[in-house]
């Protein structure tokens, strides 16, 4: 069904995707955090009743997707309140907007909101527990949403990556250009998600939810499927890009020493998503070499540049 999509914060990771892959036939709306800033309640609710009367008046229905947040997990901790007043407050606002303008919306939230004890996936239903500020922020924004009464869905994602923005795939292609050997965390295992295959499950979420027949259950997870620690992801990212895996070292969390502590485990299960009848998202393994090869590529254009130079 063709529709009219906001996505405020459009300009990070996750909207930059939505962006590029949404079909033509759609319109997509990615206003920047100078364009719509989700901490200004006044403000988001007026820019939010324009795009929606715009949309209506082209017969298209509108639908939210908020991927406007503040990532930094480590800044975080020592900045709580910052993360809290767009993680939580301002995901708040938003949904009050969408509930002011009869608009559904679709929150993105985080696989830190679990402790990392579950020795299974989590399911979207598992008790959560978040070891972070930040995972305590998404987790009081998933709760205001949920409790705003705007027609709402959070969609949990984990360890996105694309060919741009910052994200751990293309620190490590950028790693194995700048040194020898590279130490990798081996103590926590995830879900590596494609932003691109992330985009394209919200993107069929938005079309049910705009024909109205959005899924039972408000709180979903997408990811690849399948699970990595660190470690081996990197590994697998230089084998992609042609370089020696054994350049990667394990280390523990412990010796890589981040301000933030983060779930040993925190692979999720898209059981409820799969139930919903919506698009069964594939392996991390098929999705990943779609990315190095298009860093790869990159890398190869740059040789061309400097070689003509
Ligand atoms: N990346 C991951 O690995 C990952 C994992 C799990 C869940 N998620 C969730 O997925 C969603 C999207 O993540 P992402 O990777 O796309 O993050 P991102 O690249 O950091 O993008 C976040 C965007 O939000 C914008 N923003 C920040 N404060 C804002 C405000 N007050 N009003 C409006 N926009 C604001 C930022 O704009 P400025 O740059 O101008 O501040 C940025 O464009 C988030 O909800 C995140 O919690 C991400």
């Amino acid at each position: 069904m063709r529709k009219a999509i906001w996505v405020p914060g459009g300009r990070g990771q996750v909207g930059t995707e939505l962006a590029r892959v949404c079909p033509p036939e759609n319109v997509l709306v990615a206003p920047t955090s100078h364009q719509v800033d989700i901490t200004d309640p006044k403000a988001t609710t007026a820019a939010l009743g324009r795009f929606a009367a715009a949309a209506r008046e082209f017969g298209l229905p509108p639908v939210v997707v908020n991927a406007a947040a503040y990532t930094d997990a480590d800044a975080a901790e020592s900045d709580e309140r910052r993360a809290f007043r767009v993680n939580a407050l301002g995901a708040g606002h938003l949904a009050a907007a969408c509930r002011e303008h009869g608009v559904p919306l679709i929150y993105l939230s985080t696989d830190y909101v679990f402790d990392g004890t579950a020795a299974e996936p989590y399911e979207a239903s598992a008790l959560a527990n978040p070891l972070n500020a930040y995972g305590r922020t998404k987790l009081a924004g998933e709760r205001a949403v949920l409790n705003s009464g705007a027609e709402a869905w959070v969609v949990r994602t984990a360890w996105v990556y694309s060919t741009h923005s910052v994200n751990f795939v293309r620190t490590m292609a950028r790693l194995e250009r700048e040194r020898d050997e590279v130490a990798v965390v081996d103590d926590q295992t995830g879900s590596p998600t494609s932003a691109a295959d992330l985009a394209s499950g919200l993107l069929s979420l938005a079309g049910r939810v705009a024909e109205g027949a959005g899924p039972a259950e408000r709180v979903l997870h997408y990811v690849n499927t399948g699970r990595a620690s660190w470690y081996e992801l990197a590994r697998t990212v230089f084998g992609l890009l042609g370089a020696d895996p054994r350049r990667v070292r394990p280390c523990t969390s412990a010796e890589f020493g981040r301000p933030a502590r983060r779930p040993a485990y925190s692979v999720l299960s898209v059981r409820a998503w799969a139930a919903s009848g919506l698009p069964a998202p594939r392996p991390w393994q098929a999705a990943l070499p779609e990315v190095t090869a298009a860093l790869r590529a990159e890398r190869a254009g740059e040789g061309r540049a400097v070689q003509r130079a």
